[in-house]
């Protein structure tokens, strides 16, 4: 009986077939748990050192530069060789739901995000070190700056390193763009074209995963953009103006290019979804079926993207110990 009626709302309301859609809503100003300065400012160093490669020679802030959004400008990242995956800001992380971290989801939280790239051959480890010794090596040289020892009270351990890198990246939050001003009540803060393109966002399918206050749901899709055709994390779309090129890639250029991709996906759903075209595997996300997307309002669409990226954030550069020792 009770199948039967949700069998019957489904039909006459096909939304309510899909998980509801998220509302946008504004970011948190302030964060519930803030670490104190000295923590942040611990882990800013250690983000800037390059005493953290095995070589040396890269750091975090290698790849993820602070002028450029905290990503790197590049289709995909560049350490010892080419990476696979493009660059993604660590702007806003502190807001990842459940913590999850790169483009499949495959780590949990910030801290246990940073042995990635200190452990990765073509990331930071080069050929200096075999993977299994980099860890230890690295506390020892931590240990050996005595900047570094005192703020981490005299011994220094991996996960103190990781936790400090962790806190500086959950520093850098930006809640305040036009965008979280509008949500938050001052109607002056988007411009009227940006409400048109809120409303047209609104309209074309995109909040069923890129919706809440960091326009992601944080869950894995197949939308086939151009390459590996698997599924990737929706990603947040806040500060774009910061940080392209665009998707797992970095194959779209522009915010053009990625609309343009999205009106032409339609057509692809509508023979594989509707029609039943089962050649090209894995299958499209069902989501992709409430997509209406019109090039009328690519113009809307980019003025409304404009308003999530922040004028201002914080870009600072920290002094480093010797780190020479
Ligand atoms: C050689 C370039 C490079 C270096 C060095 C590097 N990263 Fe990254 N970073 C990347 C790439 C590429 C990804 C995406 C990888 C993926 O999704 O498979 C990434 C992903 C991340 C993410 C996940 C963000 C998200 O929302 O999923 C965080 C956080 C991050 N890096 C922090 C760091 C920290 C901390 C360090 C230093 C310990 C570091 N990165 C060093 C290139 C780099
Ligand atoms: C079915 C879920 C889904 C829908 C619907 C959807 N997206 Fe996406 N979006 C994704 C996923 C997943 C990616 C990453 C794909 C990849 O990297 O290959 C993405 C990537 C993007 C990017 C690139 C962001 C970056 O940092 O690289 C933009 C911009 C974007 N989408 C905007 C939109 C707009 C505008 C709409 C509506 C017209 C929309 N999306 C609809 C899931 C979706």
């Amino acid at each position: 009986m009770r199948l039967a009626a949700l069998f019957v709302i489904a039909l006459v309301c096909p939304a309510m077939a899909d998980e509801p859609v998220v509302p946008l809503a504004a970011l948190p100003l302030s964060m519930e748990s803030v670490a104190s300065t000295a923590e942040i400012e611990l882990g800013r160093a250690l983000f800037f050192d390059p005493v953290l490669s095995a070589t040396k020679m890269t750091s975090c802030a290698s790849c993820h530069l602070p002028q450029l959004g905290w990503a790197d400008g590049r289709e995909t990242g560049k350490g010892f060789t080419v990476l696979t995956r493009n660059t993604p800001t660590i702007l806003n992380t502190a807001f990842n739901t459940d913590g999850v971290m790169f483009w499949d989801n495959r780590e949990r939280t910030l801290e246990a995000q940073v042995l990635h790239p200190i452990r990765a051959r073509d990331e930071m480890r080069g050929d200096a070190c075999e993977e299994g010794k980099v860890v230890e090596l690295i506390v020892q040289r931590v240990q050996a700056i005595e900047r570094y020892r005192t703020a981490m009270g005299g011994t220094v351990t991996m996960p103190k390193i990781a936790h400090a890198i962790a806190d500086f990246e959950r520093s850098l939050v930006t809640p305040d763009t036009p965008f979280d001003r509008f949500m938050r009540g001052d109607k002056s803060a988007l411009t009227p074209h940006q409400q048109r393109g809120m409303k047209a966002f609104e309209e074309s399918g995109c909040m069923r995963c890129h919706g809440g206050p960091m326009l992601s749901d944080y869950k894995l899709h197949v939308i086939a953009a151009p390459g590996e055709r698997q599924a990737f994390r929706t990603p947040s779309l806040r500060n774009l103006r910061h940080t392209a090129p665009y998707m797992h890639n970095g194959r779209l250029r522009t915010l053009d290019e990625v609309l343009l991709f999205y009106e032409q996906l339609m057509d692809e759903v509508s023979e594989t979804i509707e029609g039943g075209d089962a050649a090209a595997q894995p299958p499209l996300d069902p989501l992709l079926k409430h997509l209406s997307v019109k090039p009328g309002d690519f113009l809307d669409l980019k003025a409304f993207i404009e308003s999530l990226s922040a004028d201002r954030y914080d870009q600072r550069v920290p002094a480093l110990p010797n780190s020479k020792p």
